[in-house]
């Protein structure tokens, strides 16, 4: 045989070894939703029967739901769990699953908002239907932006379909309360949703009361031109207990990066942004004010805490990976793997764009910041529910060992 040969059985084999990985039944979905190992090892072999539609016109939001939405919803409390920049929304589905199970009556919903559209026929068993689902350029769904085949739908119409979905009440029947959560990429998702949706308003009428997580998102929505100032973003780990006090108007100095309002890091530009925006009916400052008042709950791992690309960054250890190579390694101050803490996949970077750099240096830093700018921003009047998770790093499968998460999430 020539070699040529052994290359091409090999191509072959790997086919094999890609067909047998993916779930059975699963021919037809996204790459980003077909890996079954961590649905697995949480006990889910199969997720064909949690896959449903939202229908949003003649498209659809894939989701993934332990309860039926087309009946009255029973249970007391829903998580809906926004995935990371991934897409993996069949890996946090199943581990918001396993990591609830404790919980009484707690439903779980994951939305899947992906990079590529998916057949209802290949979404759903027993389906015929061509119709086709909504889906994004790369991670454009973390900031409401319009979906690449219905320019008038935003990701964040989406959301608002789903919590229509799980919010009424047919015969008075409904959930007490829907946390909406995200994580890494979801986070920030989660983060400017809370700000653009009437979802959760504290004087909301509506029987269910909707709040949400934010964790570990890149980067945060600010409502103004103020920024934490240099003292308060040093480039390393700052640790748990960071505050700040020294926030200063960076308008004046926006020659040196002049996109560091712009949405989604600010403001600026919200109606090119997102079809969502041109329909506000609130101003700017009334969503602001609303937000401060919603019910939000931070989650920061306290070993989230790299930045392995920016210049003159000091990495503290849990940063670089004995005997693992990455491209690039890091900022250059060690020969060895600079990332995430395993085991998170590498390449798990943060933003690092100079109006990133702005709301902090790392992830963690940039949380605390944010809790500061709130209590800033708020003239004293906020005071935001937050948790700092040790040993916490770019790890979404961690929310499930926080108890105040798990409270927030199952108690009123
Ligand atoms: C999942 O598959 C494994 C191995 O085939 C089997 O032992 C287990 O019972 C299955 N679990 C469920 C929930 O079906
Ligand atoms: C959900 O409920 C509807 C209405 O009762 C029913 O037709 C449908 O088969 C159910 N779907 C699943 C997946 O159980
Ligand atoms: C979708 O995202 C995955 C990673 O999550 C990536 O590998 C893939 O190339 C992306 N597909 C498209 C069409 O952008
Ligand atoms: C679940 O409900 C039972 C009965 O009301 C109660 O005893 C138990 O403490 C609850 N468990 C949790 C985790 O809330
Ligand atoms: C779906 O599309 C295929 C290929 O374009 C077509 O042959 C089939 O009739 C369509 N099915 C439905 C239900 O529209
Ligand atoms: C996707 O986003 C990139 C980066 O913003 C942009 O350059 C590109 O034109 C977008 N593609 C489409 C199809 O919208
Ligand atoms: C988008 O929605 C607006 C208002 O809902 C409507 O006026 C407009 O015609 C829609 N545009 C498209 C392309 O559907
Ligand atoms: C509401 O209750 C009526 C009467 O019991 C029943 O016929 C109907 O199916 C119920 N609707 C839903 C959505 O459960
Ligand atoms: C809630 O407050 C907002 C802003 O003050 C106001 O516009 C809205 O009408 C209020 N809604 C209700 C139901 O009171
Ligand atoms: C955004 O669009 C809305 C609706 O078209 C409009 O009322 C508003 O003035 C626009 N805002 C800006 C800053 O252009
Ligand atoms: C280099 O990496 C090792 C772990 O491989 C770490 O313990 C050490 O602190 C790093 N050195 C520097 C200068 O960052
Ligand atoms: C890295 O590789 C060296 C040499 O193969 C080995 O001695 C060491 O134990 C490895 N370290 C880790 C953390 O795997």
């Amino acid at each position: 045989m020539a070699p040529r040969c052994y290359q091409c059985l090999f191509v072959l084999l790997a086919a094999v070894l890609v067909l047998l990985a993916a779930e059975p039944g699963a021919v037809g979905l996204p790459a980003q939703v077909s890996d079954p190992t961590v649905c697995i090892a949480d006990g889910i072999n199969s997720t064909a029967q949690y896959r449903h539609t939202v229908r949003l016109g003649r498209y659809f939001l894939p989701i993934y739901t332990t309860v039926n939405l087309s009946k009255p919803v029973t249970v007391d409390n829903i998580l809906i769990i926004q995935h990371g920049a991934g897409g993996e929304a069949n890996n946090f589905f199943c581990d918001a699953v396993a990591g609830t199970s404790s919980l009484n009556s707690t439903a779980v919903i994951a939305p899947y908002f992906g990079n590529e559209t998916v057949l209802q026929k290949d979404w759903l068993v027993g389906s015929a239907s061509n119709r086709t689902s909504l889906f994004w350029n790369a991670t454009r769904w973390n900031q409401g932006a319009a979906s690449l085949n219905a320019p008038n739908i935003s990701s964040f119409d989406a959301l608002d379909a789903l919590l229509h979905l799980v919010t009424r009440c047919p015969n008075r029947t409904c959930a007490k309360q829907v946390t909406v959560a995200g994580f890494s990429a979801g986070g920030q998702t989660v983060q400017r949703y809370a700000w653009a949706s009437s979802y959760g308003a504290a004087n909301s009428t509506r029987r269910v009361q909707v709040k949400f997580v934010v964790s570990d998102p890149g980067t945060y929505l600010y409502f103004d031109t103020q920024r934490p100032k240099s003292s308060c973003r040093p480039r390393q780990d700052t640790g748990p207990s960071w505050s700040c006090s020294s926030f200063g108007d960076y308008m004046p100095f926006a020659s040196a990066c002049p996109a560091f309002n712009d949405y989604k890091l600010g403001l600026n530009n919200l109606n090119t942004s997102s079809p969502y925006f041109t329909r506000l009916v609130g101003s700017p400052a009334a969503m602001s004010a609303a937000y401060l008042a919603k019910n939000i709950l931070y989650v920061l791992g306290e070993a989230d805490v790299c930045n392995c690309l920016s210049s003159g960054v000091t990495n503290p250890a849990v940063c670089f990976r004995a005997n693992q190579s990455c491209s690039p390694v890091g900022n250059g101050n060690n020969a060895s793997c600079c990332d995430m803490p395993a085991p998170q996949p590498i390449n798990a970077m943060v933003d690092i764009a100079c109006g990133d750099m702005l709301q902090g240096s790392n992830r963690l830093q940039r949380g605390l910041l944010f809790m500061s700018y709130l209590k800033t921003f708020s003239n004293g009047s906020a005071s935001p529910q937050f948790t700092t998770v040790p040993g916490m790093g770019h790890d979404a499968s961690k929310l499930y060992s926080v108890q105040k998460f798990l409270n927030f999430v199952s108690s009123l």
